[in-house]
């Protein structure tokens, strides 16, 4: 019999390439996601690219019944990769208490479940945003956290130490939160990839609809900060790389290999590339000239985040193999698959 892992948002942009990554790696997948921002198709997709259609239950977990039953369906399952989260900085400032009600709410009702079930691993989907603006660099898991500027970050801060509280009070119960760097990129088939609602927050599919045409060109969000070109830096990593940590998580847990109850690890490559780098191997990589222009620095901002990458390397055994080229060619490639299907 095959090992049972839930994925919740396996539908959405990281959880679909994981669940295709722990269907390669023969584990059997049941999805629970409520469509709000993401669709149905994926499950076809991933049966096309891995020829393999994953259990899939439509199911909203803030509501703490409807969770409960999805849960009392797959007692059997060994552990709970959880995705499913609101993840628009922006609206997340706009609207905190949806954020903290959808992100927690659902945190909350899956612990619990999983509680009720003896389930006892967990994976969480949680996000260099809670380093806040880094002293020293690049930044290791021993490096603190700060409170977050947006409500959406806190989400993820919060959720970490109610897995802090939940891991310390539970004999048996282990997780692992993976804090992402920036994920770019999208799966080789061209099938699966980023799916932004409305405007894009992030600049991967800001600058992939401006060369298609959607939108009218980027705003490039300051070049007065301390950096080589004035641009902020980041990590970008390729989602499908980010995808494969997800099962050497779970494979960690699941072979009892932890050393506490709850471990952190960063997911990034370990190389800072500034918006303007972004942007050259943009225009190198598609032959083309990206239309954009340097404006005023967005809130929020920091100038540098890139990751230590050397604990994830030593612990999970994992490390990133795709370079930017790569990521943005499948994120363009992407972009153009999803433009010809809504013509
Ligand atoms: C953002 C979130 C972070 C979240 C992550 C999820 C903020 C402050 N942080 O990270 O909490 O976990 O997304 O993917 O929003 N840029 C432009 N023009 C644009 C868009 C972005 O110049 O239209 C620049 C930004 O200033 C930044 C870089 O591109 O320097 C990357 O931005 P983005 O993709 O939004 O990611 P982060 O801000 O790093």
């Amino acid at each position: 019999m095959k090992n049972k892992i839930i994925v919740t948002g396996g539908c959405g942009y990281i959880g679909s390439h994981t669940v295709i990554e722990l269907i390669e790696n023969d584990f059997e997948v049941v999805i629970f996601d409520d469509l709000s921002n993401s669709t149905e198709k994926t499950i076809s997709r991933i049966h096309k690219i891995t020829g393999v259609k994953p259990t899939f239950i439509k199911v909203d977990l803030k509501n703490q019944e409807a969770t409960s039953k999805a849960f009392e369906a797959h007692k059997d399952t060994l552990g709970v990769i959880h995705f499913a989260a609101h993840k628009a900085v922006g609206e997340s400032v706009e609207k905190p208490l949806m954020y903290y009600k959808n992100n927690l709410y659902s945190l909350l009702n899956v612990l619990e479940s999983q509680n009720e079930n003896n389930i006892n691993n967990f994976i969480f989907s949680s996000s260099a945003t809670v380093y806040g603006t880094p002293n020293t660099l690049p930044i290791t898991e021993k490096n603190e956290t700060q409170r977050p500027f947006s409500p959406y970050g806190n989400t993820k801060k919060i959720a970490e130490e109610i897995l802090d509280d939940f891991t310390k009070s539970s004999q048996d119960f282990s997780a692992i939160s993976l804090r992402y760097f920036n994920p770019i990129g999208a799966h080789e088939s061209g099938e699966i990839g980023e799916l932004p609602n409305g405007i894009p927050n992030n600049l991967m599919p800001y600058i992939t609809q401006t060369a298609a045409g959607v939108r009218d060109k980027l705003m490039v969000y300051g070049n007065d900060y301390p950096t080589k070109d004035g641009t902020p830096i980041r990590d970008y990593i390729h989602v499908v790389d980010l995808a494969k940590a997800h099962v050497l998580a779970v494979k960690r847990l699941l072979k009892k290999e932890q050393e506490t109850a709850l471990e952190y690890f960063n997911l990034g490559t370990g190389l800072g590339y500034s918006v303007l780098d972004v942007i050259k191997t943009f225009e190198k990589v598609t032959e083309s000239k990206l239309n954009y222009e340097i404006t005023d620095r967005r809130d929020g901002d920091v100038p540098q985040l890139y990751a230590s990458t050397d604990l994830a390397k030593e612990k999970l055994g994992w490390s990133a193999d795709r370079a930017l080229e790569e990521m943005i060619s499948s994120s363009w490639t992407w972009e153009q698959n999803l433009r010809n299907e809504t013509k």
